[in-house]
């Protein structure tokens, strides 16, 4: 692929099998989740309490009386129901109306209680916030407005253990990365982290959105944060935000380098393309959302006027994030035109192969 684009070379992290859960949001959110049991736990025990403590008959007595909540649009909410589960905590998680069946299936089979709400993720949020406050639960959101911004923190630092990852794995520091957006969260735990790492000689930073639910682009382009109103879906569904989280718009508005949109067609295109992609690349399985990094980078290369203020050509190094592989492998198998598990047999055939030819 990056012959084709004439690119010194492609990277792409694969979180479609992060910790069983299918997405990069269980670092975020099952570390979130062991932090505010942590700090419950030292607050009732009036002492400190470590990480290696939280497996303690005293700790996990403390966390079956903590109740945690969160909404999301599928991923976000199955990593908080996950660190529940870790933890011994009850979970309550908030839906929108158009989640999928089986991404909410998926948070279940986890032992969370779904509560489903009417109107968008917005309204989740909403519904969220008040039902925390009512029943004293810990809400422990991915996304973060003022006065709400210490436990989405906790969120986006889960997620530099990806970036480590990165770091450790690159032989040398990318030049360009195009990070798909939702409420900014991992985008901002993006370009933080680079940012410092590589202080100056750091990466561009170009955040990819859905035209359908741009709010990122949107704020750049008004100079402050935006709530758009509720449109017509897209089918990037875990980027389908309306609001950008405060915390990751502090961020992203003074160092990301660009702000792009994408359409769900190219997003489908992205899908396709990892599942069989050219030559002897090995095949990604990636979701809806997933791929919309790749599709921001073959927007930006096809648009000459972009391609050459990002100075994207040979001599760069390009590094994307498949942010979910198949969560709903129906709606995957109907995109893609393959099961999640044939484009997993073609992956290991064409590694098995060029194992053997080496
Ligand atoms: C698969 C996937 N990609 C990207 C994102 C965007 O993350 P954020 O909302 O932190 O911008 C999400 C958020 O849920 C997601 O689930």
């Amino acid at each position: 692929m990056a012959a084709h684009l004439h690119l010194g070379s492609l990277h792409i992290k694969d979180e479609s099998t992060r910790l069983g859960l299918g997405s990069f949001k269980a670092l975020g959110g099952v570390f979130a989740v062991l932090r505010v049991v942590l700090e419950e736990a030292g607050e009732r025990l009036g002492r400190t309490v470590r990480p290696e403590e939280l497996m303690s008959p005293e700790v996990r007595a403390v966390a079956r009386e903590v109740t945690v909540c969160c909404a999301t649009d599928g991923n976000y909410g199955r990593a908080v129901a996950a660190g529940a589960r870790f933890t011994g905590c009850g979970a309550v998680i908030f839906i929108h109306a158009t989640v999928s069946a089986k991404r909410t299936q998926a948070i279940e089979q986890l032992g969370a209680r779904i509560q489903r709400v009417e109107g968008s993720y917005q309204s989740a949020v909403t519904a969220a916030t008040l039902e925390a406050e009512k029943n004293l639960w810990k809400l422990v959101s991915d996304t973060s407005w003022a006065g709400y911004e210490r436990i989405p923190r906790f969120v986006s630092q889960g997620y530099t253990a990806i970036l480590q990852e990165v770091i450790a794995e690159l032989p040398g520091t990318p030049s360009h990365v195009f990070v798909q957006a939702g409420v900014g969260g991992f985008a901002s735990a993006v370009a933080a982290h680079f940012a410092s790492v590589y202080g100056g000689g750091r990466p561009k930073i170009i955040v990819v959105e859905p035209s359908r639910a741009a709010c990122i682009y949107e704020s750049v382009r008004a100079g402050h944060p935006v709530a758009l109103p509720c449109d017509e879906p897209t089918i990037m569904a875990m980027l389908n935000c309306q609001r950008p989280s405060l915390v990751a718009w502090r961020v992203l508005s003074r160092i990301a380098d660009v702000f792009m949109i994408v359409e769900d067609e190219d997003a489908i295109q992205a899908m396709r393309l990892l599942a069989r992609p050219r030559g002897e690349d090995l095949p990604v399985v990636a979701g809806e959302s997933g791929g919309a990094g790749l599709a921001g980078l073959f927007k930006a290369h096809g648009n000459r006027a972009l391609r050459e203020s990002l100075a994207l050509g040979v001599d760069s190094t390009v590094l994307l994030f498949n942010t979910e592989g198949a969560i709903d492998p129906d709606s995957y198998r109907h995109i893609v035109g393959a099961s999640p598990d044939a484009v997993l047999r073609g992956m290991r055939a064409r590694a098995e192969h060029a194992v053997a030819r080496a």
